[in-house]
Formats: structure tokens, C-alpha cells, sequence
């Protein structure tokens, strides 16, 4: 949530951060705006709606600057609004911030300033925090540097601040907790972002700064300390990623070019792991941690929204193939009730961004309790890949449309092989049975790849029904998370609202809202459960609802039942969810299109949840 960015060296600081902006602009696109510093002057231009309005508004400004900060936010506290947006000035005007996170004592310290005679002009908790930074400044005729300090530990809740002030011309201070961080290193000049997406293209080489450390940021210099003002020597990494996985290569969206980079994607993630040949699944983050996984009491899965989803089909195949039973949770209850977390217990957390903040402090809790924590994630060096003592990438690249898709499939993959290495491991399945489906995942990506060339079939089945208020997604079994992600992806991206059941709760209650105008999406593909979705999809038929239908190549009696369908290759139906799903992105993708809806970035969300 929210995107920042920064820079300081020889080059025009406002096209970086506007071009930063853009890249950042999946974490949140309410308002957007820039301070610029040059020869003791702080400008600051901000601007209501997405960034290319604030490239709007600053045709003919003075935006002279080698220093600078920009935001685009995604509204926590105070609606969207130019006064709302960042960056914000300090009373005096000498001092500019832009925060990501959420300060949560903010009421109590603006009490405080107010008691003091301040007042504010927006309603954020970031002008109360930045104010409060000038006034320990003034107070205690100490440096920023200090006065930051001395804030932050009385501050509670999560931030990433970038801070700029006349009287320092070329530096900024940044700290985090809770909210993302890199600093990326070029030759008399330093980016800052909240992910590497702005900094790529200048550079590879990054730090990524932890929680409770500061970073004094200088064209020359950076200097990296810990809350309590020792110095850290910064670690650096080298990015492994391109600038052409950040740009729409030629595709309309990134929610389209993600669909259709699935094969690839998937390939990737299975590439160097499984072998069919060799009978073989190597995972290094399972194998080298093998007794504290295969001892576990219990597997517990953390997540939130698709990655949920990713966790609830995973639950289904651990019981199946491993025999270990298995809790799904969202990240957001769990970490809020009162879980029991014995040692020994192991944690599966399922995150694309690694910086969703219910999954992470959900995790720090858990950690706290003994529980081993195994990663899925897709953002390598992200903070929940950091917190996890073993894990797995998921190698789905960079996602950047809102809705989430190739990651999806990316954790499924994962979470596929790690059921089959620890049921390999534990001896709970048979060699013919281990090697059937790891040569069934060989053949994935190429399946996937079949079913994109036949994406046009639902743009037509997308048009006819893109006017229904309202979508019933059914499923059963190992679809019946993929129901659920199915119409969490039309929701998000067609506003239509849309609910996933399993196909044989229907009976309990949605029914009653089945007539003529209901259009029902069945994954009723060639399963165990296969004549009991058939005997679900008469029902619905008999009260005259419309079925569409995902099917398996050749299925008549389905198809005939239904009043569109979409054929799909068969494949075993453990890993069937990494091939139903794919028609369900295109669906929603297209009814998006079709209402003219901007997918890239739907209204209200932002990609990164990092607020709790
Ligand atoms: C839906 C979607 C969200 C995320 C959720 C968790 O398309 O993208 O529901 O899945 O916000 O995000 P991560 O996986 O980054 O922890």
C-alpha cells in the first residue's frame, strides 16, 4: 500500500520518481505527489487520482531538482484528496515526508501538538508524525536525523519515511518498520522505492533495509544505523530481474500479459526442482529441513486473499498425499484471535508480494510461539521470505496488474511439489503413484498453453454475460478453492459481485437466488466428483439458471447440460486447479474489459496490503 519513492545525485531527480511512480503505482493510485529540493527551496506539488494527473498538473512547473521524494497512495487515514496526499510539509515548511503504513497512536501524539497549538491541514497520521518530528527538533536543537530517532520510538504501528529538509541539501533520511524498503547503489547516486521496480533500471546492485534501521542517504554516502544509533554495515544484493518483466511487453495490460506468461512461469518454477526422469523433486528449503517438516503435528496455513485460496487447495492435497492434517487460516484472524501454536507445529506462509502485513505479523507471532515458518513467496527478499526460516520461490517475476494470477499458479506449483516431497519423504506414497503426477506436472505448462490459444472463446462467452449483477462460482473437491478465486477475481475486476460455494453447499441456501438471469460457473472437469457436479448442474438448470462450464476435452454430458462451456486437457485432478483456474482469470479479465473497467488497477485496492 502506497509506493515511495526517492532519489539524490547528478540526474534530474522529478523524471525518475515520476517514472518510480508509475512502476509503484500497483500499490496504490488515490493521489500522487512529489517534493522537489534545489538551492535551500522545497517544492511541493501533489495531486487527487492517479499519477498521470500529477504529470498533468506539473506541466510548466519548476521541477529543477537532482533531489527528491514522491508517493502514490493508497488512502488509509482521510479520504482521497489533494490535501490528503503526500508528500506533506512540517509546520515551518522547512521539512517534507511521504509515509507508507499507518501510524496507529497517531490520535494521542496529535493531541499532544494540539495541546501545543499546532493545527493541521490534512487528516493524515503522516503530517502528525512529521510535525511531531519538527517539534523534538526545536526542542532538543537537535539534527533530523535525531528528532526522527527520538519520534519513531514513541511511534506504534508500521512506516517507510522519506524525509527531506531545506537546510540539507542533498540528503534524505529514510527509516522502516513493517513497510518496504531498497536502496539502490549507482555511481554518486542512490534510488529509494519500495520495491526494486523504480531502481532496476539504473542500477542491480540494492540494499534492502530492515525493520528499526535508519538510512542517511547522500549522492556519495549511505549510511545505514539502527534505531538506537549504532552503525550497520549495509548488505548488498545484486537484483536478479529484468526491465522488460516490468513493462507490458506488447500486451494491452499486465493482467493480460500475466495470464499469458503463465506457461513460462510455470515451467520456471518447476524447472531444476522436478524431474521426471529422475523420480526426483529437489527443493532445497524441504530437503535441508526435512525432520522438522515431516515431524510436524500439524501444518497450519497463513495467507490472505488469492494466496488463501493457494492454501486452501494446498490443504486438500498435504491430507491427501501426506497424511498430515492441515489448517487453513486467514493471516488477518489469526494473528488477531488467540491461536494455539505449539512448538513444533509448521507454518506455511503463502504470500506473492512477501510484504502483506496480517501475513507478517501473523508469522512474528507464530515464530514467537516455536512454530517453524516455511515461506511461499513470489518477491524474492521480500520481508515475509526474510522472516521464514525455509522456503521456496515461487519464480513468477514481477506481478504487477492489481489482480493476481501468474503468482497464483506460481504457489500452486510450489505447494504441489512440497505436498509430493514430504509425502515422498514420509513414505505416504507409492513410487508409480509419485511418478504419475510428477509427469503430470512436466505437462503443465504446455497445457496451459493450450488452453490460452483458445482464450478468445471466452472473450465471446465474457460479452454475452458482462450485464449480470451478480455470478454464482461452483466447485467441489480440489476446485472448490478455484470457485472461490474465481469469482474473487470477477469481483475485483468487473464489480460484479460474485460468490464461490462448494457445488454441493448450493442446496443450503444460495439456490434460492438462482432464476433466469443468474449466470452459474461450474468447474465441473473429469473427477471422483464428477456425477455429483453434473447432478448439481441439473439443479441448476431446472430453475432455469444460465451455466457456463469449465469442462474436460470431451465431456458431452456437461456441455450439453450447459448453455456455454470451455474445454480444458485433462490432468489428474491434484493438480487440476493449476488448469480450471486459467479459463476463470480469462473470464474475469475480459467481462472487466468489456466494462470498460481499468483491470490494471481497480478501484479501492492496491497491490501490497501492507496496513493491517
Ligand atoms: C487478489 C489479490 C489479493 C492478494 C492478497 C494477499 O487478486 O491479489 O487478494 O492475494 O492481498 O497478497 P499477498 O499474496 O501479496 O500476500
Amino acid at each position: 500500500m502506497c509506493g515511495i519513492v526517492g532519489y539524490t545525485g547528478h540526474r534530474q531527480a522529478y523524471p525518475v520518481i515520476l517514472k518510480g511512480l508509475k512502476r509503484l503505482e500497483y500499490r496504490g493510485y488515490d493521489s500522487s505527489g512529489v517534493a522537489l529540493l534545489k538551492d535551500g527551496v522545497l517544492n511541493v506539488y501533489k495531486k487527487k487520482g492517479k499519477v498521470a494527473e500529477l504529470e498533468e498538473s506539473m506541466i510548466g512547473k519548476n521541477i529543477d531538482a537532482q533531489i527528491g521524494i514522491g508517493h502514490t497512495r493508497w488512502a488509509t487515514h482521510g479520504e482521497p484528496s489533494d490535501r490528503n496526499a503526500h508528500p506533506h510539509s512540517s509546520k515551518s515548511g522547512k521539512i517534507a515526508m511521504i509515509h507508507n503504513g499507518i501510524i496507529e497512536n497517531y490520535a494521542l501524539i496529535k493531541q499532544e501538538l494540539v495541546n501545543k497549538g499546532y493545527s493541521f491541514t490534512s487528516d493524515t497520521d503522516t503530517e502528525v508524525l512529521l510535525n511531531f518530528i519538527e517539534d523534538i527538533k526545536n526542542n532538543n536543537e537537535c539534527s533530523l536525523e535525531e528528532a526522527i530517532r527520538i519520534a519513531l520510538k514513541r511511534v506504534t504501528g508500521a512506516y517507510c519515511i522519506l524525509v527531506v529538509e531545506q537546510d540539507n541539501p542533498d540528503t534524505i533520511i529514510a527509516a522502516r518498520k513493517g513497510s518496504p524498503l531498497v536502496i539502490g547503489i549507482g555511481k554518486g547516486e542512490h534510488f529509494l522505492a519500495s520495491d526494486a521496480s523504480p531502481i532496476i533500471e539504473y542500477t542491480k546492485e540494492v540494499v534492502y533495509v530492515n525493520d528499526y534501521e535508519l538510512a542517511i542517504v547522500k549522492p556519495d554516502e549511505l549510511i545505514l544505523k539502527n534505531i538506537g544509533n549504532e552503525k550497520i554495515t549495509p548488505f548488498i544484493t545484486k537484483l536478479d530481474m529484468e526491465l522488460a518483466a516490468i513493462e507490458k511487453g506488447g500486451y494491452d495490460h499486465f493482467m493480460l500479459k500475466e495470464i499469458f506468461e503463465q506457461p513460462s512461469t510455470i515451467f520456471d518454477c518447476l524447472r531444476g526442482r522436478l524431474d521426471s526422469k529422475e523420480s526426483t523433486i529437489k527443493m532445497s528449503g524441504v530437503d535441508l529441513n526435512i525432520e522438522h517438516i515431516i515431524n510436524a503435528n500439524r501444518i497450519m496455513i497463513v495467507a490472505c486473499g488469492t494466496s488463501w485460496h493457494a492454501g486452501l487447495v494446498a490443504e486438500y492435497i498435504i491430507e491427501e498425499l501426506c497424511r498430515i492434517p492441515v489448517e487453513v487460516e486467514y493471516a488477518s484472524e489469526f494473528r488477531y484471535r488467540n491461536p494455539i501454536v505449539n512448538k513444533g507445529d509448521l507454518i506455511i506462509a503463502i504470500s506473492q508480494s512477501g510484504e502483506t502485513a496480517d501475513t507478517l505479523v501473523a508469522l512474528e507471532k507464530a515464530k514467537e510461539d516455536g512454530a517453524f515458518i516455511f515461506g511461499v513467496v513470489n518477491a524474492v527478499g521480500s520481508s515475509i521470505a526474510r522472516i521464514s526460516n525455509a522456503g521456496a520461490y515461487t519464480h513468477a517475476g514481477p506481478e504487477i496488474g492489481v489482480a493476481s494470477t501468474k503468482a497464483f499458479t506460481g504457489q500452486l506449483a510450489v505447494l504441489i511439489m512440497v505436498a509430493l516431497s514430504i509425502a515422498k519423504h514420509k513414505g505416504t506414497i507409492t513410487d508409480a503413484r509419485f511418478n504419475e503426477l510428477l509427469v503430470e506436472m512436466e505437462q503443465i505448462p504446455e497445457k496451459v498453453d493450450s488452453i490460452l490459444k483458445n482464450a478468445e472463446q471466452l472473450k465471446v462467452i465474457a460479452e454475452k454475460y458482462k450485464d449480470a449483477s451478480d455470478f454464482l462460482f461452483l466447485g467441489r473437491g480440489y476446485n472448490f478453492p478455484i470457485a472461490l478465486e474465481g469469482a474473487l477475481k470477477l469481483k475485483e475486476i468487473s464489480y460484479i459481485h460474485a460468490e464461490g460455494y462448494p457445488a454441493a453447499e448450493m442446496k443450503h441456501g444460495p439456490i434460492a437466488l438462482v432464476d433466469e438471469n443468474l449466470p452459474v460457473v461450474f468447474i465441473a472437469t473429469k473427477d471422483q466428483y464428477h456425477e455429483k457436479i453434473v447432478s448439481n448442474m441439473q439443479e441448476i438448470k431446472a430453475r432455469k439458471g444460465k451455466i457456463i462450464s469449465i469442462i474436460t476435452e470431451g465431456d458431452k454430458v456437461s456441455a450439453e447440460l450447459s448453455n456455454d462451456c470451455f474445454a480444458i486437457p485433462t490432468a489428474d485432478e491434484i493438480i487440476a486447479p493449476l488448469l480450471t483456474v486459467i479459463p476463470l482469470q480469462l473470464l474475469s479479465y475480459y467481462v472487466g474489459i468489456a466494462k470498460g473497467i481499468d483491470v490494471d488497477k481497480p478501484r479501492n485496492l492496491a497491490k501490497s496490503v501492507t496496513v493491517e
